[in-house]
């Protein structure tokens, strides 16, 4: 374990972020909820080139929720305006940097013509192997293990013979390994059913910045906490360290 609060020693493999407070950051400066989200889009792109940068195999991003569709319906549009804008902007870069691009969620209902673009790159990225980044959009943590035991029972298997590996081949997140840590911005202390599945074992960070302040110095305390953890899985202190 380290102790080194500067080193960048045991960095996760896979960061998954709820990437809250966008609407208190503006509002709390007199502006709209509209310029917070456009504000929380500048920091996405200062994230993933920072996690691309420092070798992250997979970030996960929590876009947008399967409960946020109760929000006002303006702002529900303005949100895929600016997931829109997001792939529009960033998909050619993306490409040049090996970035992946994947989708968790049920997109059928999303917007088309981000539904398209949700698509189109990551058709145009499928082959990025230095980093994935995994959007997910309308996506919810209960709908998607619900989703995956109908599946699994439509293939046929003995219900006797599911197994926790078995159910996790049929999630939106099959190719892609358990969080290793979660970072929550904008002060709440909640999953608000993300990813309820695969963080079982993940390292919980919360943090009040909201979510358009989130910089690289922001990231780095966030992985210099992470680094301390001792993650032991069930087992004892002595058995994990080899003591
Ligand atoms: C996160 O910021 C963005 C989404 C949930 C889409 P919020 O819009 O939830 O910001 P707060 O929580 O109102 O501050
Ligand atoms: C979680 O934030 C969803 C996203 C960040 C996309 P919310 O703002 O929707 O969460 P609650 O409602 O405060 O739990
Ligand atoms: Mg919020």
């Amino acid at each position: 374990m380290t102790t080194n609060p500067n080193s960048l020693e045991n960095l996760p493999q896979h960061i998954a972020v709820i990437m809250d407070g966008n609407g208190r950051w503006a509002q709390a400066k007199g502006l709209s909820r509209t310029e917070g989200h456009h504000a929380g889009a500048e920091a996405v792109r200062n994230i993933v080139t920072e996690c691309r940068r420092l070798g992250i195999q997979y970030l996960t991003l929590y876009v947008f929720s399967s409960e946020n569709w109760q929000r006002p319906k303006l702002e529900v549009q303005e949100l895929f305006d600016l997931l829109l804008e997001f792939l529009n902007s960033e998909s050619r870069l993306m490409e040049e940097k090996g970035i992946a691009l994947k989708v968790l969620g049920d997109i059928r209902s999303v917007p088309l013509a981000a539904r398209t673009a949700l698509r189109n790159v990551c058709q145009r990225t499928s082959k990025g192997a230095d980093m994935t980044l995994a959007l997910a959009v309308n996506y919810g943590g209960r709908a998607e293990i619900v989703h995956a035991v109908r599946r699994l029972l439509h293939t046929g298997t003995d219900p006797d013979s599911v197994t926790e590996d078995s159910l996790a081949a049929h999630l939106f997140t099959k190719d892609i390994p358990d969080p290793d840590l979660l970072i929550r911005t904008g002060s709440e202390q909640r999953l608000s059913n993300f990813l309820l599945y695969q963080c079982a074992y993940t390292e919980l960070y919360f943090t009040p910045t909201p979510w358009p302040s989130f910089g690289t110095e922001h990231l780095r305390a966030a992985l210099n906490d992470y680094a301390t953890r001792s993650r032991r899985f069930g087992k004892t202190q002595e058995q994990t360290h080899g003591r």
